[in-house]
C-alpha cells in the first residue's frame, strides 16, 4: 500500500503564537483518480497569513473556517499524475487549493494549469496570491496616479513588496514600512523604494513626515499597527486606503481600535477593504495586467523556502516574528 502524510486541523488556535497541538499529522492510503477526477503531487504549497482567518470559528467572514478534522487548507502547485478528467492530462502542471498534504484528489474545480514557464517559486511568490492581490488593490480599489504619494505596510513581504514595485513602475512616489533594518535595505536598495521605514524604531512621526512632505494620497495597509494613525493624519484630500491586511491583529485577542474619523470626513478619504475570492473570475484579466511589468524585469522577490510538509506548523509563525524574507513556500 502507498500512504502519504497529510495535515488535519484539529483544534482552533488560541491567541498568541500557533501551537503543534492543533493539528494531527496523518498517514493515508494513496487513492485512486475515480470519473472526472485528478491526483495531483503537489511539489510546493504556499503558507499565508489568511491562514490564520481560515483556522479561526469565525462564521462571518468572507470564507468558511477550516472544518476541525479535515485537512488544513492551502494553495501550492503541482503535477498531475493522474487524469480522468477531460480537462487535465497526465503530466500537466497545475496550482489551486490543494491543501496540506502531498497528494491531491480533486475533480477540477479552483485547479488551474500552471502556462508560464517559470519555476514553482515565481508561481507562488509571484503569479499566485501575492501578484494578484497587489495588482487588485492597488489598480482598481488604490487607482495610482503618477506623481502621487503612496505608503506600503508589510513593505518587504510578498504582497507589499509587489505593490509597491508595480506603483514606482507607474511614476508614484513609494516609501515602505518594513519590521527590520535589513527589510529596509532590501526594498530601497533593490526593489528601488523610495524610503523605507523601520515600525520597530522610535520617531515614526518625524521619519513619515520627512519621507513624504507633499503628504500621502494612496495607502496601502498590510498590516496595521503603530504606523496606521500617523499614516491616515497625513492623508491628502481625496486620498484612498486601500485595506488589505492587519497581520498586526491576527494573534489578538481583542484587535486595537483604528484611527480617528475626523480626518476621513476633513480629508474625504475612501477607505476600501477588499478580499480575493471576490476577484477569482478577474484572475485572467488580472495576470494580463501584472504579467507585462513581470517580462520586462519590473518585479524582483524573494522566496523563503522551508522543506517538508511538517515544516508549515512552526513555519506559519514566521509571519508574526517577521522572520520571513519573503514568500514563504513549503516545499514538498
Ligand atoms: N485581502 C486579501 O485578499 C489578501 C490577500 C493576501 C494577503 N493579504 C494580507 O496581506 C498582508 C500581507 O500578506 P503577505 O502574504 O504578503 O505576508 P508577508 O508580508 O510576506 O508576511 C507578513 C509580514 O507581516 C509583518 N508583520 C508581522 N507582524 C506585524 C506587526 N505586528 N506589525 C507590522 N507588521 C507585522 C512581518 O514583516 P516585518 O518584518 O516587516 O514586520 C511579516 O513578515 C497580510 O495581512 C495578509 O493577511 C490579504
Amino acid at each position: 500500500m502507498t500512504t502519504y502524510k497529510a495535515i488535519n486541523l484539529i483544534k482552533r488556535p488560541e491567541p498568541g503564537p500557533v501551537t503543534a497541538d492543533i493539528f494531527d499529522v496523518v498517514e493515508k492510503e494513496l487513492p485512486k483518480a475515480g470519473s472526472g477526477e485528478i491526483l495531483i503531487k503537489q511539489t510546493q504549497m504556499s503558507l499565508d497569513p489568511a491562514m490564520f482567518g481560515w483556522m479561526s470559528p469565525d462564521t462571518e467572514s468572507y470564507i468558511p473556517p477550516v472544518e476541525l478534522g479535515s485537512v488544513m487548507r492551502s494553495s501550492g502547485v503541482g503535477k498531475v499524475i493522474e487524469s480522468n478528467h477531460p480537462d487535465f492530462n497526465e503530466g500537466d502542471r497545475v496550482m489551486g487549493m490543494m491543501g496540506w498534504q502531498e497528494y491531491a484528489l480533486s475533480n477540477g474545480q479552483g485547479i488551474n494549469k500552471v502556462q508560464a514557464d517559470v519555476p514553482d517559486e515565481t508561481v507562488l511568490s509571484v503569479f499566485a496570491l501575492p501578484g494578484l492581490t497587489a495588482t487588485q488593490g492597488l489598480f482598481n480599489v488604490g487607482k495610482p496616479k503618477n506623481g502621487e504619494t503612496l505608503v506600503v505596510t508589510g513593505a518587504a513581504g510578498s504582497v507589499g513588496s509587489i505593490v509597491g514595485q508595480l506603483a514606482k513602475a507607474e511614476g508614484l512616489k513609494v516609501i515602505g514600512v518594513v519590521g527590520s533594518d535589513e527589510k529596509a535595505n532590501w526594498i530601497v536598495n533593490e526593489l528601488g523604494f523610495d524610503g523605507a521605514i523601520n515600525y520597530k524604531t522610535s520617531d515614526l512621526r518625524d521619519q513619515l513626515i520627512k519621507l513624504t512632505p507633499e503628504g500621502i494620497d494612496l495607502y496601502f495597509e498590510n498590516t496595521g499597527g503603530p504606523i496606521q494613525n500617523l499614516v491616515v493624519e497625513r492623508m491628502n484630500a481625496h486620498g484612498r486606503v486601500v485595506v488589505c491586511g492587519m497581520i498586526a491583529d491576527y494573534d489578538k485577542e481583542v484587535p486595537s481600535p483604528g484611527p480617528s474619523w475626523i480626518p476621513v470626513i476633513k480629508k474625504r478619504l475612501t477607505i476600501q477593504g477588499f478580499t480575493m475570492p471576490d476577484h477569482f473570475e478577474e484572475i485572467p484579466s488580472l495576470l494580463s495586467k501584472l504579467t507585462p511589468y513581470v517580462m520586462s524585469g519590473k518585479i524582483k522577490y524573494r522566496s523563503h523556502i522551508l522543506e517538508g510538509l511538517e515544516s508549515a506548523i512552526e513555519g506559519l509563525n514566521l509571519f508574526f516574528t517577521g522572520e520571513n524574507k519573503g514568500k514563504l513556500i513549503v516545499k514538498l
